[in-house]
């Protein structure tokens, strides 16, 4: 499989609460790969939480924080990285992520929401009512996501080691293995 990748990274794309981090870490094991997840490589790089960072700097700070990270990380080869789920919003984003493949995990909402009813970490979501906000941002962006190589609906239930099998038999799927010339014949 990670000769069929041929070293490129492997992005995951989605909503919060969707599983980018533990699927990807998972994935990262299986493929012999280096996991990043571009929140945490923000959070280590401005010594801030994300909460804090978008209350003293704002969204707009963040994104560019976050499209820095990512041309960071995109300068390496055979890594999995779990990007946030506003990385899509950013054209100049894609730049990066089309140089990899780019999987969305596509998680129900209903499923996101119970995950992240108590959540306290993203400001996206505070102060605000949970069911209608997720709807709101995913209207915005499901086309978006929607622009993913491989599209991994995963079953409210499904383990993560589930959807990390799923992915990986996706990527063989939309990666067809080279075909061997035909031979050069006088
Ligand atoms: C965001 C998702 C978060 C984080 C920030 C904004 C978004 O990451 O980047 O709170 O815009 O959807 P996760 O998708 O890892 O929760």
């Amino acid at each position: 499989m990670s000769d069929l990748l041929k070293s490129a990274n492997v992005y995951l794309i989605g909503m919060m609460g969707s599983g980018k981090s533990t699927v990807g870490q998972l994935l990262a094991q299986q493929l012999g790969y280096q996991f990043f997840d571009t929140d945490t490589v923000i959070e280590q790089y401005s010594q801030q939480s994300i909460a804090t960072l978008f209350a003293e700097a704002g969204e707009a700070e963040f994104r560019t924080l976050e499209t820095q990270v990512l041309a960071e990380l995109a300068a390496y080869t055979r890594l999995v990285i779990a990007t946030g789920g506003g990385i899509v919003l950013r054209r100049e984003n894609w730049s990066y992520l089309r140089h990899g493949v780019i999987v969305w995990l596509d998680v129900p909402l209903d499923e996101i929401q119970q995950r992240l009813q108590a959540d306290t970490t993203r400001p996206l979501l505070q102060a605000t009512d949970l069911p209608n906000r997720l709807k709101e941002l995913m209207a915005q962006r499901r086309s978006l996501y929607a622009q993913a190589d491989v599209h991994v609906l995963c079953a409210a239930k499904a383990t993560p080691e589930h959807i990390a099998h799923q992915v990986i038999q996706q990527i063989e799927h939309v990666i067809e293995p080279e075909a061997t010339p035909p031979d050069q014949e006088d």
